[in-house]
C-alpha cells in the first residue's frame, strides 16, 4: 500500500467514526500535494463531505484531524477553508524506503483487476517512408506496454503494418520495371521506397502510367499470382528492414498481424454491417451514416460545412468495390475481441486519425462492444525552424537517419567526457546514448505537444536528458564498486536527518505511486518527469551529504538511499524502455 492509500484509508475511519455513509467515503481522496510546503499529501474531504451536510468545513476538518489516525506516521494541520494536509514523519519515509529494500517491485502494487489489453503501435505502412510520426507511436506504445505488463495486466502487442493498400499498384509497376537487385538486398527499405517514389513521380506526369498502377493493383487484388508474389517479397523484404530498426531500439512484438491478415473477412464485415441496417448504400459506396443519438457537435458522422450540418459518413466499401483502412479496422476489432479475448485496445496513432477513430469506435459501440477502446493520440514533432520536422530535400525524415543523427551527436559529447577505453565501448555507449536521448525526449512530454528535436539538446549531460539520469545511475553505481566486499546492506533502523537525506527518501517512496498513473491518462511523461525529480534530489544529496566518509548509522542510511536511487533510476527508465550503461 502507498502512503496516499495509506493515509486516504486512515481518513476514511474517521469520516466512519464522524457518521458519515460509504457512499461519502467513497468521496474521500488523499493525494500529493502540489507544493511540499504544505506538506506531502492532503485532501479536500472536509470541505467535500461539509457541504451535503451542511456543516461548517473548518470545524469538521478538526473533527477528522483529531479522529485520523496518523501516529508514527505523519502530522495533519489544516489550512484555509479546510483542506487537511499531511506531513510524513521522517522515521516513517525511513522505515518505507528501508523496506524497499527487500522488495523486488520498488513498491509498486500489482492492480486489483488485471485486464487483457492489446497495445497496437508503431504500424508503419509497408514501402511507403517511416517516418518520425511512427516514432513516436513506437516509443510510445512500447513504454505503455511495458508500464501495463508490469503493473500486471495481461497485454497483447501487435504491429498493425499498412501491408495492403493502394501504394502497392505503384510498386509492383516499378518493380516489374526498375528493380534494383543488389540494393534490395542491403537495404530493403530504401530500395522499396526508391521504387514507390519513382512510381509515384511518372503517375504525376502521366495518366497513362497511372491506370497501369491501378490494374497492377487490381490484379493484386484478384490474386494474380505474379503480383502476388512480388507483393509477399515486399512484405518480406519490409519486414526485414523493420526489425533491424526495432532491434536497435530494442521494441518487440508479440504480433505482426498487418491489414492483410483481415482481406477474407471484410466482405463479411460489409455485408454483416448492411443486414443489421448500420451501413447503407450511398453514391455506389457503402457507408455508416449518424445514427442520430449523440448531438451533432459529437456526433463524428456529422460535420458542419457552408453553416450547416451534413453527414460525414464512414466508407467501408468504396464505389469501386475495393474495401479501406476503415473496413479493415472494423473487421481487426472483431478478431482482437475474439482471439485475445480483449478487454482494451489501445490505439498509438497520430493525432490527425482522430475523426477515424471516433467513427471506429462509435461503430463499435452501436455493434455492441463491450472493451475499452482508446486512441492514444499524440502531436507532431518540430524542427528548430517551429514547422513540422522534414530532411533538407524537403521529405519525412526517415527514422533510421534520425537515429543515426542521434548516435554521431551521443558521440561527439561522449568523446569529450567519457572515460571509456577502447573504441568498442565508445561505439557501444554512442548507440545507447544516441537511441534512449530519443525516447527519453519524446516521452518527458506530454503526448499532446508538440516538440522541438534538438539533438544537441538531448543528448547533453545537463537537462532533462536520458544522459543526465543515466549519468546519476552511474554515480551511484560507482560508490558501490568503492566499497566491493563490505557486509550487505540492510534496510532496517535508517535514520533521516538532513533535509536532502529526508527528500531523496521521499522521491524514493514516491515511485509505487507515480508508475500507476501512468496509465490513467497515457503519460509516460509523468514517470519521466518523476525520474529527472528524483534524479534532482539524488544530486542535491550528493552535494550535501557525504556517503563514504560517513560512518554507522548515517552512512548506512546514506549507503542505502544510494543503492535504491540507483535501482529505481534503472527500473523506471527500463518501463520506458531505456537502458543504463554501468560507467560513462
Ligand atoms: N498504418 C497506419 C499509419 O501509418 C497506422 C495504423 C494504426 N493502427 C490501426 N489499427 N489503425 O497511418
Amino acid at each position: 500500500m502507498t502512503l496516499a492509500q495509506l493515509l486516504e484509508e486512515r481518513l476514511r475511519s474517521a469520516v466512519r467514526e464522524a457518521g458519515f455513509d460509504d457512499e461519502a467515503r467513497g468521496r474521500v481522496s488523499v493525494t500529493q500535494a502540489a507544493d511540499l510546503r504544505f506538506g506531502d499529501y492532503q485532501s479536500n474531504a472536509a470541505m467535500v463531505l461539509a457541504k451535503g451536510a451542511g456543516r461548517n468545513p473548518r470545524e469538521l476538518a478538526e473533527e477528522l484531524a483529531g479522529a485520523t489516525a496518523v501516529d508514527g506516521l505523519a502530522e495533519m494541520e489544516i489550512a484555509g477553508p479546510g483542506f487537511l494536509n499531511f506531513r510524513v514523519l521522517p522515521a516513517a519515509f525511513a522505515e518505507r524506503a528501508g523496506a524497499l529494500l527487500g522488495d523486488e517491485r520498488l513498491g509498486v502494487g500489482l492492480v486489483e483487476e488485471a485486464r487483457t489489453i492489446v497495445v497496437d503501435f508503431s504500424a508503419p505502412n509497408i514501402a511507403k517512408p517511416m517516418h518520425v510520426g511512427h516514432i513516436r507511436s513506437t516509443i510510445i506504445g512500447d513504454a505503455l506496454a511495458r508500464v501495463a505488463r508490469f503493473l500486471g495486466h495481461r497485454v497483447v502487442t501487435d504491429n498493425h503494418v499498412g501491408d495492403w493498400g493502394t501504394q502497392f499498384g505503384m510498386v509492383i509497376w516499378a518493380w516489374k520495371r526498375e528493380l534494383d537487385r543488389a540494393a534490395i538486398e542491403a537495404d530493403p527499405l530504401a530500395e522499396l521506397l526508391r521504387l514507390y517514389r519513382v512510381a509515384n513521380a511518372a503517375c504525376k506526369k502521366d495518366d497513362a502510367i497511372r491506370e497501369e498502377c491501378r490494374e497492377e493493383l487490381v490484379r493484386l487484388q484478384q490474386g494474380e499470382p505474379g503480383n502476388l508474389e512480388i507483393w509477399e517479397e515486399c512484405v518480406r523484404l519490409s519486414r526485414n528492414g523493420l526489425e533491424k530498426i526495432y532491434d536497435r531500439l530494442k521494441v518487440g512484438f508479440d504480433h505482426w498481424l498487418g491489414e492483410s491478415c483481415y482481406n477474407e473477412r471484410l466482405a463479411g464485415v460489409v455485408d454483416s454491417l448492411l443486414e443489421s441496417g448500420q451501413a447503407r448504400e450511398s453514391q455506389g459506396a457503402v457507408c455508416v451514416f449518424s445514427d442520430g443519438a449523440a448531438r451533432e457537435e459529437q456526433d463524428p458522422f456529422r460535420i458542419r460545412k457552408d453553416g450547416e450540418w451534413q453527414d460525414n459518413p464512414m466508407i467501408i466499401r468504396k464505389s469501386d468495390g475495393g474495401f479501406n483502412y476503415s473496413t479493415s479496422d472494423v473487421a481487426t476489432i472483431d478478431y482482437r475481441l475474439e482471439t485475445f479475448g480483449a478487454d482494451a485496445i489501445w490505439y498509438v496513432v497520430d493525432h490527425r486519425q482522430t475523426l477515424h477513430f471516433r467513427q471506429l469506435f462509435a461503430l463499435a459501440a452501436r455493434r455492441g462492444v463491450q472493451a475499452d477502446l482508446n486512441h492514444v493520440a499524440f502531436g507532431t514533432i518540430l524542427g528548430k525552424d517551429g514547422k513540422p520536422l522534414k530532411t533538407r530535400s524537403g521529405d519525412l525524415p526517415q527514422l533510421d537517419d534520425v537515429l543515426d543523427d542521434a548516435v554521431e551527436a551521443a558521440r561527439r559529447t561522449a568523446e569529450e567526457r567519457s572515460r571509456l577505453e577502447t573504441a568498442a565501448e565508445k561505439d557501444e555507449l554512442a548507440e545507447l546514448i544516441g537511441i534512449s536521448a530519443v525516447k527519453f525526449t519524446e516521452l518527458s512530454h506530454h503526448r499532446m505537444s508538440d516538440y522541438v528535436f534538438d539533438l544537441e539538446k538531448m543528448v547533453a549531460t545537463e537537462g532533462d536528458t536520458a544522459p543526465y539520469l543515466q549519468n546519476s545511475y552511474v554515480r551511484c553505481r560507482s560508490i558501490f564498486r568503492k566499497i566491493e566486499g563490505e557486509a550487505a546492506l540492510t534496510g532496517e533502523d535508517l535514520v533521516l536527518e538532513a533535509d536532502a537525506e529526508i527528500h531523496l527518501a521521499r522521491m524514493l517512496v514516491r515511485f509505487g505511486e507515480t508508475v500507476p498513473v501512468v496509465l490513467d491518462d497515457f503519460r509516460p511523461n509523468l514517470l519521466a518527469n518523476y525520474l529527472l525529480e528524483l534524479a534532482r534530489s539524488y544530486h542535491s544529496f550528493y552535494e550535501a551529504c557525504p556517503v563514504l566518509k560517513s560512518d554507522g548509522a548515517v552512512r548506512r542510511t546514506r549507503l542505502v538511499l544510494c543503492e535504491l536511487t540507483a535501482r529505481i533510476l534503472r527500473k523506471g527508465l527500463g518501463l520506458l524502455g531505456i537502458e543504463v550503461p554501468e560507467r560513462m
